[in-house]
């Protein structure tokens, strides 16, 4: 079998002649960027043969290739079969997980109700003339005799006790011990609390007994090899309990691999965390869980669940103790899930008297309307477009990522994540770009490009060199290739901006069919919330001028950080917020647009950008 050896990541495996190197980097740990699950179409996953790739390139390749790209030894990971061994450069991943974390535990102060309960107690030592069993003599101490324990926690105790003259900890969770320790170590009690997306996965390490938020840590969700959005994984899932298990598989293993550098940041002890308490998309959950969630796929989009799902850590292999305690929350829908439940949560959007809307763009966006009288969600086929997939340099939110674009002194200036050279655009250097170029009359409010090459005398000095006809149809070069770190031209193309048009067209349909079911008009908002990374950095000036938000005055637009992942982190620190969650579904009302005639006619509308 040939070996493939990647660098500078310094991994090598062993596989069958005919796998793609997209397959091997996966068997060998390593992730790949990439959106199109392999089909070729995405163009992300380029990696440098270093040595073994003289075969000829694919189709693919030679699409999304440039001569000296290919020359170079350039492929696209998921086209090349390796046949012999090989050598494989991969460009490092930028980190594209820090906005993530930064924002986690937004909340300002959580409140400590912790659902796990330590008691530290002495025993008398047992004597001739007291037989009492140790558990029996445990639970006297404690006065609660109606606890249950397993044999897998009951073996330890009586070695334990002797050889710690009789002061033990017990661990309570619900009315069962789930652990016993040594000692007094009633003040040692974790938690983690998990943002399970799409794209991307968020653990928080709390201290329950404060409620503190005291590490944070994030990854790419490996899922992600089986496509950039939920249909395909469900489609993959679909193929048979293998296809499942491989996707169950990724999650916990990332879920695992975040545990191991929380502890690591923190060390703290493994099997002093004793509860998860996780969120995510309907799809997500039933994955995490190992559920097969092919009913979600066609309508009319049935879960096998939506109540809050309660196993023990070791049954799905998560790494605490293993008699620790997993909460996936409540989905809402098929398409609504616990992360929505989580922004509403966190934000106690369901106990407001005024008109507020939340907006949550991810790799999809969903939606919530709180009104006097109602509160109402849904969820918008919106793409992930603001997360840089289906957008020709399209990136996640990392270094070198054109993150803003202004238009000023009749020029359009760049800026990027920490201002190294810019390698790609991501979701608010998008919405950005568009409005920029809205401004300066280089898009109309249709989003077609002005036609420079009808009217080149209306195109400003400035702009003579940057609109262009490109590949695909008329593009605008926002980095040329000499200030650019990937050595081309960084481009906004004309289909960049309809991908940008769908999916804002698909969020503002979605916001004004809860306007119209509540009963009241878009003036009648009194607050937008902005969840999500994206919301947080998104610029609100931008966000109205392009139309993907209604044109409220600014102060009324806010960003709320990661609503979702707080939502867990509040559920995981307070037993009552945890029971808020597990009713809050009762009381939100789902809208499915699929079936809305007017969802098309808001759609339609909502395409255009405004007029400047
Ligand atoms: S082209 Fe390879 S993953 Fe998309």
């Amino acid at each position: 079998m040939p070996k493939v050896k990647f660098i500078p990541q310094n991994r090598e495996v062993e596989v069958e002649a005919g796998t793609t190197l997209l397959n091997a980097a996966d068997a060998a740990g390593l992730y790949i960027e990439g959106d199109c699950a392999g089909k070729g179409t995405c163009g992300k996953c380029r990696v440098k043969m270093i040595k073994g790739g003289d075969a000829e390139p694919t189709a693919a390749e030679k699409k999304h290739l440039s001569k000296k790209e290919l020359l170079g030894g350039w492929v696209l990971a998921c086209q090349r079969k390796i046949e012999k061994d090989s050598i494989v450069e991969v460009p490092i991943q930028k980190d594209a997980h820090s906005r993530k974390i930064t924002l986690a535990g937004g909340i300002e102060k959580l409140e400590a109700e912790p659902v796990i309960k330590k008691t530290h107690v002495k025993l008398d030592r047992p004597s001739v003339k007291d037989q009492t069993a140790d558990l029996e003599r445990l639970l006297g101490a404690l006065g609660k005799e109606d606890l249950t324990v397993k044999p897998r926690e009951l073996n330890a105790l009586p070695k334990m006790l002797r050889e710690h003259k009789f002061s033990v900890t017990a661990t309570i969770s619900g009315n069962r011990i789930i652990s016993f320790e040594p000692d007094d170590t009633s003040d040692q009690m974790y938690g983690v609390a998990f943002d399970i997306g799409t794209t991307t996965i968020v653990g928080s390490l709390l201290d329950l007994k404060t409620a503190s938020v005291i590490a944070v840590s994030a990854t790419t969700n490996p899922q992600n090899i089986y496509g950039a959005d939920v249909i395909s994984r469900i489609t993959h899932a679909n193929q048979g309990k293998e296809q499942l298990q491989q996707l169950q598989n990724k999650v916990i293993e990332a879920a695992n691999d975040i545990i191991k550098d929380l502890l690591k940041k923190t060390k703290i002890a493994r099997d002093r965390i004793y509860e998860i308490v996780a969120v995510g998309n309907t799809t997500m959950s039933h994955l995490f869980m190992g559920i097969d969630p092919t009913y979600l796929a066609p309508a009319p989009f049935v879960p096998v669940y939506s109540r809050a799902l309660d196993v023990e850590a070791a049954e799905i292999g998560l790494k605490i103790n293993p008699a620790g305690r997993v909460t996936f929350l409540p989905n809402i829908a098929g398409y609504v899930g616990s992360d929505t439940l989580g922004v509403i949560l966190a934000t106690k959007m369901d106990q407001r008297s005024d008109n507020c809307a939340a907006i949550d763009i991810g790799t999809n966006g969903e939606l919530v309307l709180k009104t006097r009288d109602t509160l109402m969600a849904c969820s918008t086929a919106a793409g992930p477009a603001f997360e840089g997939a289906q957008i020709r340099q399209g990136m996640r939110a990392a270094a070198g990522a054109i993150e803003a674009v202004a238009y000023k002194d009749n020029d359009i200036k760049v800026t990027t994540i920490d201002n190294v050279p810019a390698c790609g655009i991501c979701g608010s250097g998008l919405i950005d770009a568009a409005a920029a170029l809205l401004q300066a009359g280089l898009i109309e409010p249709s989003g077609r490009f002005f036609n420079f090459e009808e009217n080149p005398e209306k195109v400003s000095d400035h702009f003579k060199n940057r609109l262009r006809r490109g590949k695909t149809g008329i593009e605008f070069v926002l980095v040329p290739a000499a200030e650019s770190d990937i050595g081309e031209d960084i481009v906004l193309t004309q289909n960049d901006v309809r991908e940008l048009q769908l999916a804002k067209g698909a969020i503002y349909a979605g916001l004004m069919i809860l306007i119209k079911e509540a009963g009241i008009q878009e003036k009648d908002l009194d607050q937008i919330l902005l969840a999500g990374a994206f919301g947080n950095y998104v610029s609100r000036e931008s966000a109205l001028t392009i139309g993907l938000l209604p044109q409220l005055p600014i102060d009324k637009i806010k960003a709320v950080g990661n609503a979702a992942g707080d939502g867990a982190r509040v559920a995981l620190a307070s037993k009552s917020e945890r029971d808020r969650a597990v009713k809050l579904p009762h009381q939100v009302k789902h809208m499915e647009l699929s079936t809305r005639l007017d969802f098309q006619e808001f759609f339609i509308e909502a395409i255009s950008f405004p007029k400047i």
